[in-house]
């Protein structure tokens, strides 16, 4: 595509910048240009091709071989040397985990460690799920407010993803710390005054997974995901590396508590500013899994995916050149009006909500995708239950940690009546 100069980058891509506002604002809405007449474009800005269309993200997460997931855990930003060197000093090596592995290694890793996530597992984590969210809506039920980040979808899909895990429950602010590092240094990006401080948590982060796997190998009885593949390492080590146990004992923290609390979060601050939904779903609660679809379309919590081309290619009739890096845009994909009818509005009766690629699709589709819908469904249903006639703080404004691909509110303030609560019992 040329525009009259000659130039290969029309203004809009040349101007597109995902660090900053509008995309920071609303990724989708900051693409909708792009959607309607350039689908598939390159940002000199992000040296990436950026891919925005539901059936080029489709496609492009589909074919796994052509477009490799290898770079989706590398940072997006360069780092400066003395960043590097801090990194260098704690020895961190994010190597290959599931998520950026390619075939055919992956495909055996994924099947050998699949087990634990099927849906007869899943539903022995419920009971866990409901007995926290009840524990900790007690502990405000009566206030009249909260932050429901700090007081409930933060701690709660933290605690989850730690006993999934089988890593100790303990240190869990410093670990919100870690997490928020880890996101900067991977789809960030810090200003270099900045990146000496993220490559010390990072590299703390890699030392700190590097001791729960050295404890955890000492009794790997225990009933956790990363216990399983340790047991399973003597009869598969070519299949379960060293190098895979500890990049996903640090990858898989923040991917099973990161993207379901950002989803979580997301989740009531759409329902709750469109009231009619909300008060939809309180009075029906058999609403509440598509709600959870809908949600995941409308407000997502990883809103772009990376791959890089193995070869020459073409995406959407647009060529790409092997090597080619791409941003694609699965939060745009979402909201494409070609595949969701009016993808603007949030509608939880929409029957093809579930086929939003919050989760991606294809090979590499996440593996905790029931796990993270089990915990939302259950936030709603009790909150639903609990405090229906719950509101958003007015004129508060929602803040997001800066990064292409990540994203959730940091605080939903809300407020309610307790003397309004269903169970309210004068003292
Ligand atoms: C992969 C999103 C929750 C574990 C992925 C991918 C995405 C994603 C976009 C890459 C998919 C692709 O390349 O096609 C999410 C979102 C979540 C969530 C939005 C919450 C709402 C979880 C949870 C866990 C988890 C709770 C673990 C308990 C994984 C794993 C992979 C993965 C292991 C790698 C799968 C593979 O490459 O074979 N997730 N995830 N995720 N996710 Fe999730």
């Amino acid at each position: 595509r040329l525009d009259p100069t000659g130039c290969p980058v029309s203004p809009n891509a040349a101007a597109f910048d995902p660090f900053a506002d509008p995309y920071q604002q609303d990724p989708p809405g900051s693409l909708k240009w792009s959607r309607d007449g350039e689908p598939v474009f390159y940002s000199p800005v992000l040296g990436y091709w950026v891919v925005t269309r539901y059936e080029d993200v489709k496609a492009v997460f589909r074919d796994n071989r052509t477009f490799s997931p290898s770079i989706a855990l590398e940072k997006i930003t360069p780092f400066s040397d003395e960043a590097n060197a801090v990194l260098a000093r704690h020895d961190y090596a994010m190597g290959r985990t599931l998520v950026n592995e390619d075939e055919p290694a992956h495909m055996e890793r994924r099947r050998v460690l699949m087990e634990p996530f099927t849906p007869q597992h899943l539903t022995q984590h419920e009971p866990m799920v409901r007995a926290l969210v009840r524990e900790r809506v007690d502990a405000f039920v009566d206030r009249g407010e909260a932050d429901l980040v700090d007081e409930l979808l933060y701690e709660i899909p933290l605690t989850v993803a730690l006993h999934f895990l089988g890593v100790p429950e303990e240190d869990m602010e410093t670990l919100r710390r870690y997490s928020v590092a880890h996101t900067l240094n991977t789809w960030g990006r810090p200003k270099p005054e900045q990146q000496v401080a993220v490559a010390e948590s990072v590299g703390k982060f890699w030392q700190y997974a590097g001791q729960v796997l050295d404890k955890m190998r000492q009794d790997p009885s225990g009933p956790g995901w990363m216990q399983y593949g340790i047991r399973l390492q003597p009869q598969m080590p070519d299949v379960i590396t060293d190098s895979y146990l500890h990049s996903m004992m640090m990858a898989g923290i923040v991917a099973a508590h990161e993207t379901t609390a950002m989803a979580a979060s997301n989740a009531f601050r759409v329902l709750l500013e469109n009231r009619t939904v909300w008060e939809e779903i309180c009075a029906d609660q058999s609403l509440i899994p598509n709600a959870v679809e809908e949600c995941l379309r409308f407000s997502g919590s990883v809103v772009a995916w990376r791959r890089i081309a193995t070869t020459d290619t073409e995406i959407g009739g647009v060529r790409i050149p092997e090597g080619a890096k791409l941003l694609i845009v699965n939060s745009s994909a979402n909201h494409d009006e070609r595949h969701f009818d009016d993808p603007d509005s949030i509608d939880v009766r929409r029957d093809n909500a579930s086929d939003h690629l919050t989760f991606g699709y294809g090979s590499h589709q996440c593996l905790g995708k029931n796990l993270a819908r089990m915990e939302i469904q259950i936030f709603l249903e009790e909150l639903t239950t609990r405090l229906p006639h719950l509101e958003l703080v007015p004129g508060q404004e929602f803040t997001y940690l800066p990064n292409t691909s990540f994203r959730g509110p940091e605080h939903v303030l809300v407020r309610w009546d307790p003397t309004r609560n269903p169970e309210y019992r004068d003292p």
